[in-house]
């Protein structure tokens, strides 16, 4: 088989007639995929959904005007939206997440991944990896709350080791969402290569039964995903990082699934995108262009000469008028 299978291009049915438009959404990125980002991604319809960052709680249900504000950038760009909800206290997740299904999204994502010292030291995101009985439990209270929405769950495959596997997917099954995200890594492996990540998403994709199990980690062009299905059989994919670097990613991996060959991605591609970010209406010329050159060292890479150029900018003036004359001669760029 030399293609990616075109069910992931079928949409994930959830609750209340709603789906998740495919099976390859945008996975979620704390400061990236947030404000001017998503905005320019719609824009250029690059993206059919979201899976929004975390939203953590702690103390109490945020007010809905909050939550609204919070949600803006993604209802704004039409797209169908699904809100992920971290923390560690059962009846405070239920609580929010019933309001935050007043505001039109199709599901809730339960996170159970973030392996920030913060997170797991409030004992939130991966640390719940240590307690698959509080996951099933977590994502059943889920259900009860919400049970018009979509239901799914971020996962790494494990806190410390990957023998953690089968009480994790026990946990995970038993809990019945809709959908699940497995991130290759454990908790302890942070961002850390590893060997064997994807026989341990075949191992899962075993586990997970009739839960369909998107794979997450270190897919970054559309070969990549093919050589992912060949081995994991997984229902689909989340890529996150490559988005930066290859936006039209998502793009790439539903043309494979067609049986087309994506075009070559050149770093030409990128600079229309960053223009959109540069010149998102929210912030004036003067403001400082830190997020800019952030996505600018990801996308472009920080030994790049044009990278290197926007870094000596002082004002977000100075940058869109550099991308302005990058995107009209790219080549001499
Ligand atoms: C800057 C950054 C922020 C992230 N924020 C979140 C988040 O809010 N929620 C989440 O589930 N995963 C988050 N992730 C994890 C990614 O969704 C993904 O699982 C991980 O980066 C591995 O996939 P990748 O190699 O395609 O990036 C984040 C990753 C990065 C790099």
């Amino acid at each position: 088989m030399t293609d990616l299978p075109v069910q992931w291009l079928e949409p994930l049915p959830l609750p209340g007639r709603q789906a998740l438009p495919n099976r390859i959404p945008p996975g979620p990125m704390e400061g990236i995929t947030e404000g001017s980002f998503c905005r320019a991604l719609a824009l250029r319809r690059l993206v059919r959904c979201w899976i929004t960052p975390f939203i953590r709680l702690t103390t109490g249900v945020p007010r809905r005007s909050r939550l609204e504000s919070r949600l803006a950038p993604y209802r704004e760009t039409g797209l169908p939206v699904v809100v992920q909800i971290m923390g560690h206290d059962i009846g405070l997740l239920a609580a929010a997440a019933r309001r935050l299904t007043e505001l039109g999204i199709i599901g809730i994502d339960l996170n159970c991944a973030c392996p920030t010292k913060t997170v797991i030291g409030n004992g939130a995101g991966g640390a719940l990896l240590r307690r698959p009985e509080w996951i099933r439990e977590a994502l059943l209270a889920l259900r009860t709350a919400c049970p018009g929405v979509g239901l799914s769950v971020k996962l790494r495959t494990g806190f410390s080791s990957p023998s953690a596997l089968p009480d994790l997917m026990a946990a995970m099954r038993e809990g019945q969402p809709d959908f699940a995200i497995l991130h290759y890594r454990t908790v302890e492996e942070l961002y850390r290569r590893i060997p064997d990540g994807w026989s341990r998403l075949a191992q899962a994709k075993e586990l997970a039964g009739s839960v369909p199990l998107l794979a997450s980690g270190d897919i970054y062009t559309a070969e990549d995903a093919l050589r992912l299905w060949r081995e994991c059989r997984v229902d689909g994919v989340a890529p996150a990082r490559g988005l930066l670097r290859n936006p039209r990613l998502l793009c790439d991996i539903e043309a494979m699934c067609q049986g087309q060959t994506p075009l070559p991605y050149s770093r030409a591609d990128s600079l229309p995108l960053l223009a959109d970010i540069a010149s998102d209406p929210g912030q004036d010329d003067a403001a400082s262009p830190g997020f800019v050159l952030d996505f600018a060292a990801r996308s472009l890479g920080s030994d790049d000469p044009l990278f290197l150029r926007l870094s000596a900018c002082r004002t977000l003036g100075e940058i869109r008028s550099l991308l302005g004359t990058a995107c009209t001669n790219p080549q001499t760029e």
